[in-house]
């Protein structure tokens, strides 16, 4: 396993990393993964969507996404380690999901927009689960700044997954029940 920082840290007295910041940086080099996938994804969702209230949600997440990039970025300055990016299984099988759905649906139906909204929430759930797991490694770890900038994000993704509920409830899935 590589090294992750050279300076002691307040958890490991003997001067070693400890194996939960090993697994930490690791799990944050692939949360930096899934978000530049998801700077790609968005783009060909939003142009995929016929509702323009969708369309301005995932719009909307496109500068939080960019945001929360700078944001891990810096996460790994503090850590004192360059920005790594490890595209995992679940990252790509998830992307692939999503092309499925609009390879598999008619373009203009709320039927699409409806398997859209699911694709999109996959993707903020696993994002939800991983900054919710690095917030608390962060704050077990005596990393507190890096837990809040976490937390900064953690409360974005679970926004954008309510705004994704809330459209689909209101608008979208009653409109592609009727298709
Ligand atoms: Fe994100």
């Amino acid at each position: 396993m590589e090294k992750i920082i050279d300076k002691k840290e307040p958890g490991s007295p003997d001067g070693q990393d400890s194996k939960l910041e090993e697994l930490f940086l690791n799990e944050l080099k692939e949360l930096y993964a899934a978000e530049q996938h998801q700077l790609r994804v968005l783009p060909m969702l939003k142009k995929a969507v016929s509702s323009q209230k969708l369309s301005n949600v995932l719009a909307s997440h496109l500068d939080d996404t960019r945001m929360q990039i700078n944001r891990l970025e810096m996460i790994f300055k503090l850590l004192g380690s360059g920005a790594e990016a490890h595209t995992s299984e679940a990252i790509l099988g998830i992307t692939r999901e999503a092309e499925m759905v609009i390879e598999g649906t008619r373009a203009g139906t709320a039927t699409r927009d409806a398997g859209i909204v699911v694709a999109a929430q996959k993707l903020e759930h696993y994002e939800i689960t991983s900054y919710g797991s690095l917030a608390q490694h962060a704050s077990t770890l005596d990393h507190d700044d890096i837990a809040e900038l976490l937390e900064l994000s953690l409360l974005e993704e679970k926004e954008m997954d309510e705004l994704l509920t809330a459209v689909a409830e209101n608008y979208i899935n009653k409109e592609a029940s009727r298709e």
